[in-house]
């Protein structure tokens, strides 16, 4: 079986799989049962400074949205940091690490942000024995309200003042978990590394209402009339975390930062995916709370048969594979050309395809009486509108022309690669001749 020992800017665990931040992580309970059931590693869920613990709501604070099959894809939560106090919380991580040597173990940190009041937390956490912490510049409701969390993550000038000063009062490495709710992921990537970051996590969740009671006119979810944006997260959002740990990884300022990937990990290929295009390890929630600690035994076991399958010793021949193929628009293949083909065994004559390209895409599938569907290669764009509405997995696939073959639509042989920033039609292309 494929070696999934990690080592994270130092901190080992038995495979990248973590659980983040959040209520998976609250408590000893459930930290010790994580454990159990495998997963490598853990983000204890945030801890805030001393003094009267933060408050709750007493009602819903989730909502989410579900697939036809009533799965979560998206959940968003309006809960804040622990609502523990802080050495009930620091008691019971120094117990747990003691116990699970071999298990990563981070502390997720959101204090005021001045000096001191790091300061004094650092102090307090330094003899836990855990491996590092992990400054949550996410949290986007409650906490950013009061100038933490988001608030401090949206301005690059503050992650880097706190991570300097984070470097500079503790030992321990140093994860910046980094807030989605931003323009620009770079930027605050940037201010992490320059503030002396050991790695960034991403992301966090994303400023989300995810429904609007039609009756109360409230947003859902519903605290006595009324409602607040909350956080959004879940499978929904792998997308979005995916783009962000790309353009961090690819860019040549922050190139080489250990990234820890989190956003929609529910299967052992969603993580792969994540650490192809860079990430050293995964975490995970949403995929915890909807399926139970045990999603963990099927990623372990589904990421080994892949490395295996594909001869990779351990994860660091997995780890930025992607990387130098994810590029900018105007250096993809214009010259590149497909055609749609669909599989008449595996149809199941149900239209969609035809439906979706007939009135929105390019009229190139025919509907032959029997309800047999053929494309017309002389109008298909290969733009993959069929394939993707699709019931039937692999039913429609996309097949490229050979170099020479000439394109039935255009009349135009398919040529060397050529992108836009030479070609004819770009007026740039021109004014640069
Ligand atoms: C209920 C809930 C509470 C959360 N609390 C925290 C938190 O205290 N600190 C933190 O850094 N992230 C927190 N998060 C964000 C998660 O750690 C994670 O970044 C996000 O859920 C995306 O991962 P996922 O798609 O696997 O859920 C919370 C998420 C949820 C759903
Ligand atoms: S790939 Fe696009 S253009 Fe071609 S048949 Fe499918 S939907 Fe139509
Ligand atoms: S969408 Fe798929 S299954 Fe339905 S008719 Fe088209 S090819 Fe057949």
């Amino acid at each position: 079986m494929a070696n999934l020992q990690t080592d994270f800017i130092g901190i080992r665990s038995p495979n990248p799989f973590w659980l983040a931040s959040a209520p998976p992580t609250d408590k000893e309970y459930n930290v010790r049962r994580a454990y159990e059931a495998g997963w490598g590693g853990v983000v204890w869920k945030t801890l805030g400074a001393e003094g009267p613990p933060v408050v709750n709501v007493n009602g819903p604070r989730y909502g989410a949205i579900w697939g036809a099959d009533r799965r979560v894809l998206g959940l968003n939560n309006i809960e804040l940091i622990t609502d523990r106090p802080l050495e009930v919380n620091l008691r019971e991580i120094k117990q747990v690490k003691r116990d699970w040597p071999d298990r990563a173990l981070v502390i997720s940190l959101m204090v005021p942000c001045d000096e001191q009041s790091w300061r004094d937390i650092l102090a307090r956490i330094e003899d836990t024995g855990a491996d590092g912490v992990e400054l949550n510049f996410g949290c986007p409701h409650g906490m950013s309200e009061r100038g933490m969390g988001s608030a401090v993550g949206q301005v690059p000038e503050y992650i880097e003042m706190v991570t300097r000063w984070v470097k500079q009062y503790s030992r321990m490495p140093c994860i910046v978990k980094l807030t989605p709710n931003i323009t620009d992921i770079r930027k605050p990537a940037e201010a992490a590394k320059r503030g002396g970051a050991d790695a960034v996590s991403l992301i966090n969740t994303i400023n989300s209402i995810t429904s609007v009671n039609l009756d109360s006119f409230c947003p859902e979810p519903m605290i006595d009339g009324k409602g607040a944006h909350g956080g959004y997260c879940g499978p929904a959002v792998k997308p979005i975390a995916l783009n962000m740990v790309a353009e961090i990884a690819r860019s040549p300022e922050t190139r080489g930062l250990p990234i820890s990937g989190i956003g929609g990990v529910t299967t052992w290929r969603d993580a792969a995916e994540f650490m192809a295009l860079g990430a050293g390890t995964v975490q995970v929630c949403t995929a915890a709370m909807t399926y139970g600690f045990k999603v963990v035994q099927e990623m372990i076991s589904g990421l080994s048969q892949y490395m295996d399958e594909k001869g990779f010793a351990s994860t660091a021949d997995l780890v930025g594979r992607a990387v130098p193929n994810v590029t900018d628009w105007n250096q993809l293949n214009l010259n590149y050309v497909a055609k749609a083909r669909i599989d008449e065994d595996a149809c199941i004559k149900c239209g969609r395809c035809y439906a979706a390209c007939e009135d929105t895409s390019h009229q190139a599938i025919v509907m032959h009486p029997g309800r047999r569907f053929e494309v017309d290669e002389a109008e298909c764009v290969a733009c993959n509108l069929c394939l993707n509405v699709c019931p039937v997995e692999n039913c429609i696939s996309m097949v490229a022309l050979p170099k020479g073959m000439v394109d039935p639509r255009t009349g135009i042989p398919v040529g060397d690669y050529a992108n836009w920033t030479t070609h004819p039609n770009n007026p740039m292309a021109r004014a640069a001749e």
